[in-house]
């Protein structure tokens, strides 16, 4: 798939086909994150890849503003080493993970971990060190055939660009 289609029809995905994901596209996953680049090459990432259905279980309870995690195949934790900034470097490992699970007819939500009791529960269900950052939980599987998303419009070109000045509109055809 093109980059830029690629970009274009990803969508968040929350409902998975029971499907296992294959080792070797689950390693073209992971290959892509670590690809990926980060502030003076630090690379502080470190990837758990999840695929006992208990734990994932689990994690599904845990998180509740990612419940649908419990019926994917696969997930990945990701977690963040003694970074300078955790979230730009994790964010750029992400997205390629995305985009390439995409591109193999996977799909993936960013779940979030805002409260502090879920952020302890993960570590300690996957023996993450105190000390590290847990940035997210994806949930990885299949795809149904069309699966848009959620409809989530993108705001206009005009609103989000501006020509040489903040405010001057920017004309492009
Ligand atoms: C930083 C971040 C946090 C997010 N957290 C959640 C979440 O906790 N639960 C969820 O269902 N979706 C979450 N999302 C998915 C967004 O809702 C989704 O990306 C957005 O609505 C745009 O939709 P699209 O990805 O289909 O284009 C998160 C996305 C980002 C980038």
């Amino acid at each position: 798939m093109d980059v830029f289609e690629c970009i274009r029809t990803r969508r968040t995905v929350r409902d998975f086909r029971p499907d296992p994901v294959p080792d070797d596209v689950l390693y073209r996953i992971l290959q892509a994150a670590r690809w990926a680049p980060s502030s003076s090459n630090t690379q502080p990432w470190h990837f758990i890849v999840i695929k006992n259905p208990d734990t994932i279980k689990q994690l599904g309870t845990i998180c509740t503003q990612g419940t649908f995690i419990s019926q994917a195949p696969l997930a990945i934790a990701v977690v963040m080493a003694d970074a300078r900034r955790p979230d730009l470097d994790a964010g750029r490992a992400l997205q390629q993970m995305e985009l390439v699970g995409w591109s193999e007819g996977l799909g993936t939500c960013f779940v979030g971990m805002r409260a502090e009791e879920q952020q302890v529960a993960v570590k300690e269900l996957l023996g993450i060190p105190e000390d590290m950052a847990l940035i997210t939980v994806l949930p990885f599987g299949y795809r149904s055939e069309g699966a848009r998303g959620r409809g989530t419009p993108r705001k206009p070109m005009s609103e989000i660009t501006h020509h040489e000045r903040y405010g001057q509109s920017l004309a492009l055809e």
